[in-house]
């Protein structure tokens, strides 16, 4: 492909997600190039994943959201980066923030939205004894993961799933659906 979309992934944890979508950009074919992280946690994990790369990145953990966004804003703009690739990004964004980005910015979620959003999806998918659970990738909007969704993946639970087994059968999906998610929004 000619002209990648410049992107950028914020993370705040392990960065499993942003390593996939990583390893896919670099398909000649794969329409977005990760031209920079932005971590609000300076011990995420996720910073390695970064460095194996070779990607540039920077933590802005300030608490101050206003002072956070224009720290991002202003380093988003340096780069020109056209589109946001939330993942496992554990701040709010504000309304402002979002508009500032022309809605261009998605995130990934571990449940079948509109079911089970926030915190603690996995925990609350038990307890509710679903048959089914599942992994959404969706549009940021002011509504925390309320916004359009763009896919979504669904699959039956075991009768004995702990919350780590949950956990583990719904990053692998996470992994192939937010890079398909990415494919299809630029078709
Ligand atoms: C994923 O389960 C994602 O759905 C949620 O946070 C987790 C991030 O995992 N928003 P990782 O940091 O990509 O490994």
């Amino acid at each position: 492909m000619e002209k990648k979309v410049k992107t950028c992934v914020f993370i705040s944890g392990k960065g499993t997600n942003l390593d996939h979508i990583i390893k896919n950009s670099r398909s000649y074919n794969f329409p977005i190039k990760v031209d920079l992280i932005i971590s609000n946690n300076s011990k995420a994990e996720g910073l390695n994943i970064a460095k194996k790369h070779n990607i540039p990145f920077i933590c802005v953990s300030y608490k101050d959201q206003s002072f956070f966004e224009r720290i991002c804003l202003f380093e988003l703009r340096k780069k020109n980066i056209k589109f946001l690739c939330l993942a496992g990004f554990m701040k709010v964004l504000s309304s402002k923030f979002i508009r500032s980005f022309n809605g261009k910015i998605i995130n990934i979620h571990p449940s079948l939205l509109p079911k089970y959003k926030g915190l603690n999806a996995y925990k609350r998918v038990l307890k509710n004894n679903e048959l089914y659970s599942g992994c959404s990738v969706h549009y940021v909007s002011n509504k925390i993961d309320g916004g359009k969704i763009i896919l979504q993946k669904k699959f039956i639970l075991d009768k004995y799933e702990t919350e780590k087994t949950l956990k583990l059968k719904t990053l692998k999906k996470e992994h192939l659906l937010y890079s398909q998610s990415i494919i299809s929004l630029f078709k």
